[in-house]
């Protein structure tokens, strides 16, 4: 049977389904390569010797998702497909919430039409909103401050109410942390268009010599050094929480929501630190005023994930910032522009 990733040629997609095929799965890849390249398909195989099945699709497209499912024998999808950049979303507040749900609604349409039973979705820490307190348990207050994050809440929604009508369906929503680093070839990593928005991607181009400085987003946070507390998780450990989560789905059924982080917060300085320090590497940086938004701190309860998977992330913040940095010297301008020159 085989497991079809929506949204597979994206970061955490890809990364997946290096994880998947490397397991001896099958994996199928369905994107409509909105915010990825097709450039992915070669580096996964580069990477494990097996070319993943690929479709062009847009996933809310019902009768194009419908082909692929027709064409396969898909029981799993881990459904990633979706927009992801928060301040877009506040700015195109219709466009986010007609991809995202429309999205998730399609997939879970498709399953039941094709007797599909195991859902894992890509939700996020973001549902915690700014209200509950670390380390954040599955049960804490949730809320959103934004359009995307809402998208990730009511698409948590739309899946417990197809759950409850549907018993035999058996559903993970995986609340990531702060995913970084890329995988340890340097051959797929995350490729974000124009400047990017998150702190390991901004490093990065940074220290690459794409961007000048870092502005560290206030320096006066209830924090040990006074700069924002995040819980940052290597990309190759979450894609190993989605292989736990298949596996959990395949031997249970209802709906559970899970968090996919270290546990351990970090402030932006001392990832910056680590990151010079592991790369041998300068990133100037100048600290500027608090983003609209942002919270102290934000980590992660993982006891759920280590007792219902029996999965925690290995690897360490030197981890993180070594393979992420070899992702993006080996890559400077991304997948398309390096793979033609
Ligand atoms: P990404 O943008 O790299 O991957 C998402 C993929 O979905 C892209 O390849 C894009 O082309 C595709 N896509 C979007 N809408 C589509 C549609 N209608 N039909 C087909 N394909 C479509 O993002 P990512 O970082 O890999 O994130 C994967 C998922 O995890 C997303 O749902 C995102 O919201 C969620 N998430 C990401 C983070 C993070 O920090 N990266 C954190 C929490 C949650
Ligand atoms: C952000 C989103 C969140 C989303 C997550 C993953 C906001 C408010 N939150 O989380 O919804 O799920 O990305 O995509 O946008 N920082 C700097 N300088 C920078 C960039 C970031 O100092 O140039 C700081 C931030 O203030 C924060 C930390 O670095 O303290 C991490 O920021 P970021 O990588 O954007 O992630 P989050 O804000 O945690």
């Amino acid at each position: 049977m085989a497991v079809l990733l929506t949204g597979g040629t994206g970061y955490i997609g890809a990364h997946t389904a290096v994880a998947l095929l490397e397991a001896g799965r099958e994996a199928v890849l369905a994107d409509d390569l909105s915010n990825s390249k097709a450039e992915v398909l070669e580096r996964i195989e580069k990477i494990t010797g097996k070319r993943p099945a690929f479709y062009q699709i847009d996933i809310s497209d019902g009768a194009a998702l419908s082909k692929v499912f027709e064409a396969h024998k898909i029981d799993t999808v881990i459904h990633f497909a979706g927009f992801k950049a928060v301040g877009e979303s506040v700015k195109k507040p219709l466009d986010y919430y007609k991809n995202n749900l429309n999205a998730t609604i399609e997939v879970l349409r498709a399953m039941l039409k094709y007797g599909a039973k195991n859902l894992v979705f890509s939700s996020s820490a973001t549902v915690y909103g700014p209200y509950g307190e670390s380390p954040l348990k599955e049960d804490a207050p949730t809320g959103c401050i934004n359009p995307y994050g809402w998208t990730k809440w009511m698409s948590e929604q739309i899946i417990r109410d197809a759950a409850k009508a549907h018993p035999e369906l058996s559903c993970v929503l995986l609340r990531y942390f702060n995913p970084v680093g890329a995988h340890p070839s340097g051959l797929i990593g995350e490729d974000p268009n124009g400047i990017p928005n998150n702190l390991m991607p901004y490093i990065s181009q940074v220290a690459v010599g794409k961007l000048d400085h870092l502005t560290v987003y206030g320096d006066d946070y209830n924090t040990p050094d006074g700069t924002g507390v995040r819980d940052y998780i290597h990309v190759s450990d979450l894609a190993q929480g989605h292989l736990a989560a298949v596996s959990y789905c395949e031997r249970h059924a209802g709906v559970e929501a899970v968090n996919l982080g270290t546990g351990r917060g970090i402030s932006v300085l001392e990832l910056l630190r680590a990151f010079e320090r592991v790369n041998g590497v300068k990133v100037p940086f100048e600290i500027g005023p608090r983003r609209a938004g942002d919270v102290d701190e934000c980590f992660a309860d993982t006891q759920k994930a280590a007792s219902l998977f029996n999965w925690r992330a290995t690897r360490t913040a030197e981890d993180m910032c070594r393979d992420a940095w070899n992702w993006q010297s080996k890559n400077p301008r991304g997948y398309e522009i390096t793979s033609k020159a």
